[in-house]
This record gives structure tokens, sequence and C-alpha cells, in this order.
């Protein structure tokens, strides 16, 4: 079995407000399913969390203020269709921080998981996972791109074209 000779699919927007973000987070949210792993990219303030609270809205959370910038707590649990597991690696050393904290029975289990900062801890992810890289185009506007890691999460990026953010 070779995971890196799969085509990696890849779905790109451009956001033009935090709403807009919110908007695209939500058609991601809606496409997720039990045991999902999405890894977020992406400097400071380029819109992770923003993107998050609109995943969070996608899987039914009744108030996406409950979504907030993870980095004291590290790991915030959300209710949801499906429960959220908001990871925030900003200050996380390494995957063994992550294995610590016990991730790799979350990503394997039935919420999903949702990784800020996943650079910092990229070894622990699984192998795969759905991409989400943001980056800061101008201060009101993020390029998002969706790609995916291993055959599972082609799905989101095919659900995700065809339609603006
Ligand atoms: N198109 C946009 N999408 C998302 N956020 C935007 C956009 N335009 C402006 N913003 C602003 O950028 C900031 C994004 O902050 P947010 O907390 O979502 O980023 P972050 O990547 O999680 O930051 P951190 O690295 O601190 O965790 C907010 O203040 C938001 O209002
Ligand atoms: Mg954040």
């Amino acid at each position: 079995m070779n995971i890196a000779s799969h085509t990696r699919l890849a779905f790109t927007a451009t956001t033009h407000s935090p709403e807009d973000t919110m908007r695209l987070g939500q058609r991601i949210g809606s496409l997720l399913e039990p045991g999902d792993v999405i890894a977020l990219f992406g400097s400071l303030g380029s819109g992770k969390t923003t993107l998050v609270k609109g995943i969070g809205l996608g899987l039914g959370m009744k108030d996406s203020r409950e979504v907030r910038s993870a980095s004291f707590l590290i790991i915030a649990e959300y209710k949801a269709r499906i429960p959220i597991y908001h990871f925030d690696a900003y200050r996380l050393d390494g995957p063994e921080d992550m294995y610590n904290l016990g991730c790799d029975e979350l990503f394997w289990g039935d919420g999903v998981s949702i990784v800020e900062w996943a650079d910092r801890v990229e070894g622990s992810l699984p192998e795969e996972y759905l991409e989400v890289s943001l980056s800061i185009e101008s201060p009101n506007s993020r390029r998002v791109e969706v790609s995916s890691h291993g055959k599972r999460y082609e799905r989101i990026v095919r659900g995700l074209e065809g339609k603006g953010p």
C-alpha cells in the first residue's frame, strides 16, 4: 500500500470577511463524519479559529461563541451532531506533547478532531487527514486551500467543488 501514490485532491477559495470564512467552515462541517481529523495550517491571525467556529455550526453546534482560541486549554470539547475535539498546538513543543494529551485515542474515536497549528505537531497526525491551509492575502481576505491526505477525505474536497464559499 502506498498512500503517497494517491492523487491529492484540492479545493481553493478566497474568503473576503470572517463571515465568509465561517460559511466555508460550515460547508466543511456539514460534510464531516465520525472519526474525521482536520489539520489546520496558517500563520497568526490567518483565520483558523474563525474556520473552526463555522465547522462547529456545520456540525450542528448551537452557539459558535463557545469556540475560542484554545491556546490555554489546548483541548476543548464541544457538543454537536458529532462531538468536536478542538486542539490548539500553539504552545506545544512537538508530537510527544500531543501523544501525552491522548490525541491518539481522540483521533481514532468517534468524534471529529480539529488541530490548530498542526505544523507544530505534524508527526502526531494520522496517515490520513484533511489539510486546511490558510494564508493572509490582504487585511480582510484569506486564501483557503482544502486538500485530502488519503482517499477517506476525497469526498469532502469533492463536496466543496463547484460552489463558492
Ligand atoms: N476573510 C477572513 N477570514 C477570517 N478572518 C478574517 C478575515 N478577514 C479578517 N479576519 C480577521 O482575522 C482574525 C482571524 O483570527 P482567528 O483567531 O480566526 O485566526 P487564527 O488563525 O485562529 O489565529 P491564531 O494564530 O491566533 O490562533 C480575526 O480578527 C478576523 O476578524
Ligand atoms: Mg486560533
